[in-house]
């Protein structure tokens, strides 16, 4: 690696601002190579963005500055001139005066140039990053990361980043993936179980499904904060839209409703769009042109047309009366079904849509009761291609209901004193959601596979790379 890396410039930069006759130098990977008569083109691609810059090497000059060994696959150095390109679509291209072979390629290189399958990519976890459609979900996924804080940040939401290890269960569903250094094989025991308070931390701890609960401490002291990192769920299910580990957004807000909730779910999926669109139109298209057509009329109508709304039980009478089969049951108290939450988002509604109100029962043990009795201010917001994007709800702030609902449940009240002190000390009607970073992901990719947007899934009975 001859000098500094210093006067690089990136692909995207000379692609978007490079002006023929300027000396550049490029650094990346061959993803094809073309030997046609006495001319050679190397597509080169470092990452930044979906095109490729075209090496362009002329006559005998030409390749006897090309190493033994440039091929798909390799990474190298080109120093040279960028000229004015002929073809269309590409503003230039670029005329090598040197080469630099740094690492050499083989030809079983498994990323050859044809369209591979997304499940052969997922065995290739360690290669797929230099593919186009992954390549393109990892700088969205990149740009949407920045969005989320940007939107926070901008109207004075605390970030606080929720602790991984937790020894509660927010959900309370019990999905969750228990940490320890007890030795598996001679766990101590007592009452015929494992004696967890002689573990690492005293108790028995888990990796969290959720920040909420921490959240909901900082939100009585700072207002309005957001919590946004790895969360983690131990159940098994094998679909196409649910991962061992995600990320999750999660804003909380103190003196707040069911409907300041939705007001700022529905306006912060319609500005992270806005943002995502401005800062990546060229993998937008790229999604909109191969994986689903018409993504991008899809992002406008959302940025513009508002969501709607129905309650469970309208929603439920509304499936009831489809006279569409569904693999599921459909029941007032049973819960809604990926499939019965797509046909309400896709059939229904063609687009976007909140669903309140949902049976007590089938929801966490800290939503705010409802006045009928038998509901809670949950909203879970569904979107078409996915179903549930957003899970959401009004906290229980009234101490004698939440203790009821401990209760009910037979969850251990001594677990959650803490929770419970911020119902005694200056408690306030306090509402927050949660949004699946991976689902908006596919949902603004049109990916149709969380396996897809994730750079590392891990799903049962898969934790490779
Ligand atoms: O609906 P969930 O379970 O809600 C909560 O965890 C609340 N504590 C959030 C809150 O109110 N602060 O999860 C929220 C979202 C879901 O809507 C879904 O998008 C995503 O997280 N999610 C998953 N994403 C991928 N894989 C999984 N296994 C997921 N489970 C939930
Ligand atoms: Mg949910």
């Amino acid at each position: 690696m001859a000098d500094s890396r210093k006067d690089r410039r990136t692909i995207h930069a000379l692609l978007t601002a490079g002006n023929p006759g300027e000396q550049v130098r490029v650094h990346g990977w061959v993803r094809t190579r073309r030997d046609s008569k006495g001319v050679i083109f190397l597509e080169l691609n470092d990452g930044s963005c979906l095109a490729n810059l075209q090496a362009v090497l002329e006559g005998e000059a030409g390749q006897a500055l090309l190493p033994d060994g440039v091929a798909t696959g390799a990474a190298l150095i080109a120093w040279g001139v960028l000229a004015e390109s002929p073809a269309k679509g590409q503003r230039v291209e670029l005329y090598p005066e040197r080469i630099e072979l740094v690492g050499g390629t083989q030809e079983d290189y498994p990323l050859q140039k044809k369209r591979h399958g997304f499940e052969y990519l997922r065995t290739i976890g360690h290669l797929r990053p230099r593919s186009n459609t992954f390549g393109a979900v990892a700088r969205v996924r990149n740009a949407l990361f920045m969005a989320i804080h940007n939107y926070f940040q901008g109207r004075g939401f605390q970030y606080l980043p929720a602790p991984m290890i937790t020894a509660s269960d927010a959900e309370g569903a019990g999905e969750m993936f228990t940490i320890t250094t007890i030795d598996p094989a001679k766990p101590p025991l007592r009452d015929g179980g494992v004696d967890w308070s002689q573990d690492f931390f005293g108790k028995k701890a888990s990796l969290t499904v959720s920040g909420q609960l921490q959240g909901e401490i900082f939100a009585h002291a700072f207002h309005d904060v957001y919590t946004f990192g790895p969360t983690f769920r131990a159940e098994n299910s094998n679909t196409s839209r649910h991962a061992a580990e995600f990320l999750m957004v999660e804003p909380e807000m103190a003196f707040a409703g069911l409907q300041d909730n939705m007001e700022l779910a529905e306006d912060f999926i319609r500005n992270v769009i806005k943002e995502l669109h401005a800062r990546c139109g060229e993998d937008l298209a790229f999604f909109d042109q191969r994986i689903e057509q018409g993504l991008l009329e899809k992002l406008r109508h959302v940025m513009e047309e508002p969501f709607e709304t129905l309650t469970y039980t309208e929603a439920v009478k509304m499936l009831e009366d489809s006279g569409e089969t569904f693999e599921f049951p459909v029941r007032w108290g049973l819960d809604l079904q990926s499939e019965h939450e797509r046909y309400l988002t896709e059939k229904k509604v063609g687009r976007p849509l909140f669903v309140v109100d949902y049976p007590r029962e089938i929801k966490a043990f800290y939503m705010r009761a409802n006045d009928d009795g038998r509901t809670v201010a949950a909203m879970d917001l569904l979107v078409p291609g996915i179903g549930e994007i957003i899970g959401g709800s009004q906290r229980e702030e009234r101490l004698d209901a939440l203790l009821a609902q401990l209760r009910a449940r037979a969850m251990p009240e001594e677990d959650y004193w803490w929770y419970l002190d911020l119902r005694r000390y200056g408690g306030t009607p306090h509402s927050g959601f949660g949004v699946g970073f991976e689902r908006l992901l596919m949902y603004v990719t049109g990916m149709a596979n969380i396996r897809d947007v994730l750079p590392f899934p891990r799903t049962p009975g898969s934790v490779d790379f």
